[in-house]
């Protein structure tokens, strides 16, 4: 029995995590899946006084994975809110962020994209040291730490080792940020000389987002710090159709977490219009963390041949509502 925590979350995420539990229901193939749900989010915290309650971080634990959707989080503070999200990924201690870009069949993707970017979770800006001084002054601690970047750059390399003709690019903006970059760099590649069979360079974060748009068939594993990560990842995904698409995972040493790279999407939410790909293609992924790379294959072939058919949600240029996209790749996996 494998047990699988579904977290939906708020708006769209209502709609795409459904849609990938139906896809995954319908592997009929597969070990008996037990699925468990649990709450999250905005609309939970308006409801409880808690986006995630403890009984969500118990439900994480005991599954052998988590599918989670998206949440609103409102740009100024509220008193008592943090982004469940980031609270999973500190409370886990979920390092990694894998963030696939691969080419999809349609006219609206770049061709011949496969890349992975593997983002640092836990440390960055995104430790959350922000504070005031004074009316006028604004100021936020980096935290970058040899630690997480070894264990950043180790998955990384291990990662590229499971890939055709692999190369690691190391990104980073060490030519400014000295000390907080330098030790990222540095770190990286020493782990680097420890994977001699596998090719690795170095870019620029600046240079990057330019490369990537010019030739980002060129990218193969792309390692990097937390904030870099989010914008290079949204922008790798804006190359193959936008942030419907994208899928991604949190690792830990325990936890996996899977997710769409998309938030709540509030203008498009209850419409039935959500592009259920990205949640569809995390589910292929949480599957190969289960073992299952036959069923998460079968399950990217689908969405692909469906893709292929042109059967797309408005994002993509197309008309399809979230259902109708679903039923086709359930109904591809079936044939
Ligand atoms: P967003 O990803 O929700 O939406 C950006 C644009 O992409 C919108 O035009 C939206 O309609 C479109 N989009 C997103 N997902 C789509 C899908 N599945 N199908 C078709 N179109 C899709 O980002 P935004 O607007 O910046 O944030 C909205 C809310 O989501 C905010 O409250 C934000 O805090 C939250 N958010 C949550 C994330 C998470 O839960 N991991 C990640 C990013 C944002
Ligand atoms: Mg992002």
């Amino acid at each position: 029995m494998t047990t699988i925590c579904l977290i939906p979350g708020d708006g769209v995420g209502r709609e795409v995590i459904p849609a990938a539990t139906e896809v995954l229901t319908a592997l009929g193939t597969l070990r008996d899946l037990r699925f468990v749900h649990a709450e999250a989010g905005w609309d939970c915290f308006q409801k409880r006084g808690n986006a995630l309650p403890a009984e969500t971080l118990e439900a994480v634990a005991r599954a052998d994975a988590t599918l989670f959707g998206a949440v609103s989080s409102p740009s100024g503070r509220v008193a008592g809110y943090r982004s469940p999200i980031l609270q999973l990924r500190q409370s886990f201690d979920l390092y990694a962020n894998l963030r696939p870009t691969l080419s999809l069949p349609g006219g609206f993707s770049r061709p011949q994209v496969d890349l992975l970017i593997v983002r640092e979770n836990t440390e960055d800006l995104y430790v959350g040291r922000e504070r005031r001084e004074g009316a006028d002054t604004a100021i936020a601690e980096r935290v970058i730490t040899r630690r997480a970047s070894e264990r950043i750059a180790r998955l990384a390399f291990a990662q590229a080792r499971l890939r055709a003709d692999p190369r690691v690019t190391i990104v980073h903006k060490a030519n400014v940020l000295k000390e907080t970059d330098g030790l990222f760099r540095e770190t990286c590649l020493a782990v680097a000389a420890e994977f001699p069979d596998i090719a690795c360079d170095e870019m620029l974060v600046d240079a990057m987002a330019m490369r990537l748009v010019k030739d980002p068939e060129h990218f193969d594993v792309i390692v990097t710090t937390n904030l870099f990560g989010d914008i290079l990842s949204d922008e790798a995904a804006g190359l193959i159709g936008g942030l419907g698409v994208a899928p991604s995972a949190n690792l830990g040493e325990r936890v996996a977490v899977f997710e769409p790279v998309h938030g709540s999407a509030p203008d498009i939410a209850g419409k039935g219009l959500a592009n259920p790909i990205g949640a569809i293609l995390s589910a292929a992924m949480l599957l190969d963390f289960l073992r299952e790379p036959a069923a998460a294959e079968s399950v990217r072939r689908a969405v692909y041949a469906v893709v292929r058919s042109g059967l797309l949600t408005p994002d993509l240029g197309g008309n399809a509502t979230t259902r109708r996209f679903t039923d086709a790749v359930v109904r591809e996996l079936a044939s």
